[in-house]
């Protein structure tokens, strides 16, 4: 077996590897041509990829104790667990993901794990490693002790934040987001349960902020291919039909945008998210949502259709900056709504939940994206998904959520 490691993700789609000798000779060969389709198929002058420490053959369970009586938490396909690496003993999650309730397109069945190898960002929860068995999806990540963003503000006696927490909280879930809308992926479930917290905040601060859970999210195809920010930014750049607009109702009731409950035409992702930014931003602020969560009765849903929401009360009135920029998210015309990146740049989001005076987008930092190692899909994976756009519909279906009960 030819043993390789991909040392980077280059411009084009391409990955730098190092080949290893394995005739114990210790030479090194380092490869710059190198496609995500050759390493998934496997191509024979690629060889049998073995990711250094990544992508082991079995399951998680050969190399980690998993501790299923610590249950981290469970959303409606996966249950997460706590578990400890056996030989280094560093003590990670593992999503754990049954096979059986994937009844979407078979091809599309790794779409999760593809994506998460690609938000490769401090703001959001990637993968370490993946095995796939029979039976499961595992997929190891970093630990978030803290509990999700929901549970936390439960647990919070006022139920809300103060104006700089959320401020700062919402700084970091929009700088992940604009990160992902950037490489044109739309995440399409983003809720407070979907946010993971390292800390839990008790010390005065959340310290560690990372969105979770890419089930739902979609890579759209954008006609301007090569200028990420076209995708999201430019009212001009349309995706192709094959490229990425969504006719499923995905997501959860209360965060899900107008236009999915409209149903009348295929959807951007990508200004889904925007308005589900609003929802996020109006809880972290005062507890409550603008629109009912869950179970929708036909006023609820005409409520979101029309974008009526109360934010004349006085807790708001305390709040100018932060409600100000609720009203651009939670906009019903999804062109008009304010873009992740244009919420970055906000005053009073650049500067954690302060509006400073004199301040100027200019002299706001830009997103970070430190590189970190691209990992691959497990050997016994195959085929890249995006031979199958024209099944993302199937795939969707698959997974379609219907806590947001849409009809
Ligand atoms: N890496 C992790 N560390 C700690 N808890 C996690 C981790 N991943 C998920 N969880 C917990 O499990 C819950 C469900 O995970 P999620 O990825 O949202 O699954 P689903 O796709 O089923 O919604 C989360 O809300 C969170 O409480
Ligand atoms: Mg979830």
């Amino acid at each position: 077996m030819r043993k390789a490691e991909v040392m980077e993700k280059l411009p084009g789609g391409l990955y730098a590897l190092k080949f290893f000798a394995t005739d114990g000779s210790g030479s090194e060969t380092l490869r710059h041509d190198i496609t995500a389709d050759m390493i998934a198929e496997k191509d024979p002058d690629v060889g049998n990829i073995v990711m250094a420490s990544r992508n082991r053959q079995g399951t998680a369970d050969d190399y980690f104790t998993v501790n299923r009586s610590d249950k981290l938490g469970q959303g409606q396909f996966a249950i997460c667990y706590s578990c400890t690496n056996k030989s280094t003993e560093e003590v990670k999650a593992v999503k754990e993901i049954e096979r059986s309730g994937y009844t979407g397109d078979k091809a599309r069945e790794f779409d999760e794990v593809k994506m998460l190898l690609k938000v490769n960002h401090p703001q959001c929860l990637g993968v370490d490693e993946v095995f796939v068995t029979d039976d499961k999806v595992q997929i190891l990540q970093q630990k978030m002790c803290g509990n999700n963003l929901m549970m936390y503000l439960m647990n919070r006696s006022s139920g809300w934040l103060s104006e700089k927490e959320a401020g700062s909280c919402f700084h970091k879930i929009v700088e992940g987001v604009a990160f992902i809308h950037g490489l044109g992926i739309c995440h399409r479930d983003l809720k407070p349960e979907n946010i993971l917290l390292a800390k839990d905040g008790n010390d005065g601060g959340l310290l560690t902020v990372k969105i979770a859970d890419f089930g739902f999210a979609k890579e759209l195809h954008f006609e301007k291919l090569g200028d990420a920010d076209a995708s999201f930014n430019d009212p001009t750049a349309t995706a192709t039909a094959a490229g990425g607009l969504t006719a499923t109702g995905l997501g959860t009731f209360g965060y899900v945008a107008p236009e999915i409950i409209a149903r009348k035409s295929r959807y951007n992702g990508i200004y889904v998210d925007n308005w589900s930014l609003g929802v996020i931003l109006w809880i972290l602020c005062v507890g409550e949502a603008p629109f009912k969560l869950g179970g929708a009765t036909k006023a609820d849903k005409a409520k979101v259709l029309q974008g009526a929401y109360k934010i004349d009360t006085p807790k708001w009135k305390k709040l100018p900056h932060a409600a100000a920029i609720c009203k651009k998210l939670l906009v019903v015309d999804p062109k008009k709504r304010q873009t992740s990146k244009a919420c970055l740049a906000e005053n009073w989001v650049q500067n954690d939940g302060e509006y400073k005076e004199g301040w100027a987008p200019a002299s706001a930092p830009p997103a970070s994206s430190p590189p970190r190692k691209p990992s691959s899909l497990p050997p016994n994976v195959k085929g890249p998904a995006d031979k199958h756009k024209d099944s993302e519909a199937q795939r969707d279906e698959g997974r379609a959520c219907c806590e947001c009960a849409i009809a």
